[in-house]
């Protein structure tokens, strides 16, 4: 019998990939979503790639009744990949509480009812941002945690603790953490990608915009970094590769007894890309061109930041293999999918 998984959060980008290569790798796939930052038609995409239809319920991860519910109605349920939370930096300054009690509540009451309900694994969406602005780059596992700059980024901070300390408390779970750095890019058959509500704050969203002519132009947020070309540098990684890991992850769980209760793992390339030199590679990729301009620098940024995934390739055997090319013609080819759809 097939393995069953929750998906929380599964209509959302990443977990939309995700839910793709789950089915993909034979896995079946409940997912849970408010709909608060995606919507139901994900759902097709999904199918129309995957070739069947993961089950859906509709509901939100810090109401514990309807987990209930849910983990009744499907029974069977033996891992928990979550992605449900709130992940806008700066509202989450405006709306502290928004974010402390969406994304710590939900993942409380997931913890909680795993051993009732005799699911074993759990999966956390964590972020490279528990890092902040690392003192050497590569950066690795076993470097400091530095204080959050923002109450989104404490919320994965403190996630990583409630998370560990429960483990550890002799809960009989495990779990493993997974702390992404840039996911970026789209499906290859463009049926899937990022749905940015409003005006994009990250980066490849808006150049993606800027290119279809939705935005004017893009704001290279400051010039003036201690880097090569005095834009920030980041780990650019392609949200395929990205989900893949997820699968990795919760197969180990799932079926390595020998591994430690708690694990945490870097997911990005090892390659860290300034803004500039993804602007050109966009631009090499698709043959379409970005107009930017240098702007000052955007407040909290961090200069620069990439991943030491060594421990990932290692241990879990994952590799990031996208070229970034692929990755640019993929977010551009979902943006025209966007454009035809009116999306
Ligand atoms: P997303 O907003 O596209 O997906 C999150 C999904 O969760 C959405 O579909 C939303 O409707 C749903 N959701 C939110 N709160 C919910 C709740 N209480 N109950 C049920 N569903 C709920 O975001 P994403 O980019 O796919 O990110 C997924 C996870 O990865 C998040 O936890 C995010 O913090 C983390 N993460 C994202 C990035 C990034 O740059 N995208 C980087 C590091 C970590
Ligand atoms: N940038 C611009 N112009 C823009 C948007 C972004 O120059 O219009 C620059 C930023 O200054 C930064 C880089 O592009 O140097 C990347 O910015 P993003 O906003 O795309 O990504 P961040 O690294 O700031 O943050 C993202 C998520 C966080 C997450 C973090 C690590 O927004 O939630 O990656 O995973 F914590």
């Amino acid at each position: 019998m097939k393995e069953k998984i929750l998906v929380t959060g599964g209509t959302g980008y990443i977990g939309s990939h995700t839910t793709v290569e789950l089915l993909a790798a034979g896995y079946d796939v409940v997912i849970i979503d408010n709909l608060s930052n995606s919507n139901i038609g994900v759902l097709d995409g999904i199918e129309a790639i995957a070739g069947q239809r993961p089950e859906f319920v509709e509901g939100d991860c810090t109401d514990i009744e309807t987990l209930h519910r849910l983990f009744k109605e499907h029974p069977g349920i033996t891992g928990i990949i979550n992605f449900a939370a709130s992940k806008a930096v700066g509202e989450s300054i405006h709306k502290p509480l928004l974010y402390y009690r969406n994304n710590l509540m939900s993942v409380c009451n997931l913890l909680e009812l795993m051993p009732q309900y005799g699911v074993k694994g759990f999966v956390f969406s964590s972020s490279c941002t528990v890092y902040g602005e690392p003192d050497k780059n590569p950066i690795d596992e076993t470097a400091p945690i530095k204080p959050a700059t923002s109450p989104y980024g404490n919320t994965k901070q403190i996630a990583e603790e409630i998370i560990s300390d429960y483990v550890h408390s002799g809960a009989p779970i495990k779990s493993i953490l997974l702390r992404y750095f840039n996911p970026i890019g789209a499906h290859p058959t463009a049926l899937i990608g990022e749905l940015p509500v409003g005006v994009p704050q990250n980066l490849v969203p808006y150049l993606t915009q800027t290119a279809a002519g939705i935005r004017q132009e893009l704001t290279v947020f400051g010039d003036d970094y201690n880097t090569p070309d005095g834009s920030c540098i980041r780990d650019y990684i392609d949200v395929n590769d990205l989900a893949k890991a997820h699968v990795v992850a919760m197969d180990r769980i799932l079926h390595r007894p020998d591994t430690d209760s708690v694990e945490v793992f870097n997911l990005g390339t090892g390659r860290g890309l300034s803004v500039l030199e993804l602007i050109r590679a966009f631009e090499a990729a698709t043959g379409v061109k970005v107009p930017h301009k240098i702007g000052p620098r955007r407040e909290g940024d961090i200069e620069k930041i990439w991943a030491d995934p060594a421990k990932a390739n290692n241990v879990l055997g994952w590799k990031a293999e996208a070229p970034i090319e692929d990755t640019m013609r993929h977010a551009w080819a979902w943006q025209c999918h966007l454009k035809e759809t009116n999306a």
